[in-house]
């Protein structure tokens, strides 16, 4: 398989990874270890700002911290000039917490609290993306009691369906997210934010889906969304300001994925919208995106411990690591599939095919299906590639397995950025029942 960012194989024929040797990590902090390739998370952040900033094209691209959120992370993304996208409290919290300028931050959700939204208001941050007309309706009231003014989008749901995978589609009509484009909803939407004196209307959001491999849906999205626009330009005296097409970019999990490089991607929205614009002789609004996965999919590496093997005879050959489910939940949840090598032999040629177990006590806590790689024996290192996404984030305590710690390398420097949880971690919270205890 094609490596990532900086890694490479060394003269030991050990994965290297931002100049680091990666058995000289798990050395260091032990496995289940998440190694981030800093480098590759840079260059992709300044991949996706090129085109915006060659066209000249007003722009935010904000990172969609739900991928994987931690102070350090959020610093990083901040240093690379991103703006952020948080979808909860603790998003929002983590942000304030390392110090993201505020009116750089987005707000999604299709439940924000009242106590999220008071938080968002108390913070300034720079927008909400408003998701249905409960929320709509509560943060007139909220930004009332406040006499305080805030910016919003609106989510809309434009009906396109991306070609992806069935959990992971959110733009077509039957979804949870947003106001419908077609049968009013948007318009009503569009006629309350207008009326409210405190709600700032920039403009609409729209995401379509995630691992998507072709532009042609953001395209469509976007022309979508500007018809109705232009229909509603007259009737409102409104033309937005901005206009977010989401995130959803596709990355290279294992060589069946076949993503096209972050500027294709940004350039031909441009195109659509300069085009489309001009078309309705509206005027070109600001575009803003939102990419997760693609900003630290493929940055992030899994380095495990191989313990016990089972052989079932002419059927299959398990291998079980020292993680599985919990720190990779997207196997089991979606059917997710990864790449993955021996990295403290990783020169060293395939010479059978394994299936990769995880160490929870279920059946379906399966890493990886039909793996070639060299022998394996107990303590190799394994490094499962393309984890910066969506695993941290969708971590567990099941079975009561403490979280593994996050490194940063770069530049032959590793730097720990998530400490390992500790068996004291996992009863924190937890009350013992002699204690009586009055809420
Ligand atoms: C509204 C919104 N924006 C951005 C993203 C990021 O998507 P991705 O990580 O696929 O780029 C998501 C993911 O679910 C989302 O719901």
């Amino acid at each position: 398989m094609q490596l990532s960012g900086t890694a490479t194989i060394n003269r030991k024929g050990h994965l290297e990874i931002g100049g680091c040797d990666t058995v000289k990590l798990a050395e260091k902090y032990g496995t289940p270890l998440y190694v981030y390739d800093v480098a590759l998370i840079r260059k992709r952040a300044r991949a996706f700002q090129y085109m915006f900033e060659k066209l000249g094209v007003k722009h935010q691209v904000a990172y969609a911290s739900k991928a994987f959120s931690s102070v350090a992370m959020l610093q990083l993304v901040h240093e690379e000039g991103l703006s952020l996208d948080v979808v909860s409290g603790g998003e929002l919290y983590t942000a304030i917490v390392a110090n993201f300028p505020a009116e750089k931050i987005h707000f999604h959700g299709n439940n924000k609290s009242e106590e999220e939204l008071k938080m968002a208001l108390d913070h300034q941050i720079g927008c909400i993306v408003v998701d249905n007309f409960h929320e709509l309706h509560m943060l007139h009231h909220l930004c009332q009691l406040k006499n305080q003014k805030v910016n919003i989008l609106l989510r809309v749901t434009p009906g396109i369906e991306a070609h992806t995978h069935d959990y992971i589609s959110t733009g077509q009509e039957d979804s949870k997210f947003g106001f419908d484009l077609q049968n009013g909803q948007s318009e009503t939407a569009v006629a309350l934010a207008l009326e409210s004196k405190f709600l700032n209307l920039l403009g609409f959001h729209c995401h379509i889906g995630s691992q998507i491999f072709e532009t042609t849906g953001f395209l469509l999205a976007a022309r979508k969304i500007l018809g109705k626009v232009n229909e509603w330009k007259d009737i409102y005296q409104f033309t937005p300001e901005v206009l977010n097409l989401g995130g959803g970019f596709g990355i290279r999990y294992t060589d069946e994925d076949k993503p096209l490089p972050p500027e294709q991607y940004v350039e031909e929205m441009i195109l659509e919208v300069k085009r489309e614009t001009k078309r309705l002789a509206l005027p070109m609004p600001e575009i803003w995106i939102e990419p997760g996965r693609s900003l630290v999919g493929d940055a992030g590496t899994t380095l495990y411990s191989i313990g016990s093997r089972k052989e079932v005879p002419d059927i299959r050959k398990y291998v079980a690591v020292d993680g599985g489910m919990n720190d990779n939940i997207r196997p089991a949840l979606y059917g997710a599939k990864y790449d993955a090598i021996m990295a403290n032999r990783a020169d060293e040629k395939p010479k059978e095919v394994v299936s990769i177990a995880g160490k929870c006590c279920e059946t379906g806590d399966m890493l990886i299906w039909d793996l070639p790689l060299p022998e394996t024996e107990t303590n190799d290192l394994l490094a499962v590639f393309c984890t910066g996404a969506y695993c941290y984030s969708m971590a567990s305590n099941y079975n009561r397995i403490p979280r593994p710690p996050v490194v940063f390398v770069e530049n032959g420097t590793s730097r720990l950025i998530i400490k390992r949880e500790t068996y004291d971690d996992l009863v924190r919270l937890d009350i013992p029942y002699s204690e009586k205890t009055t809420i």
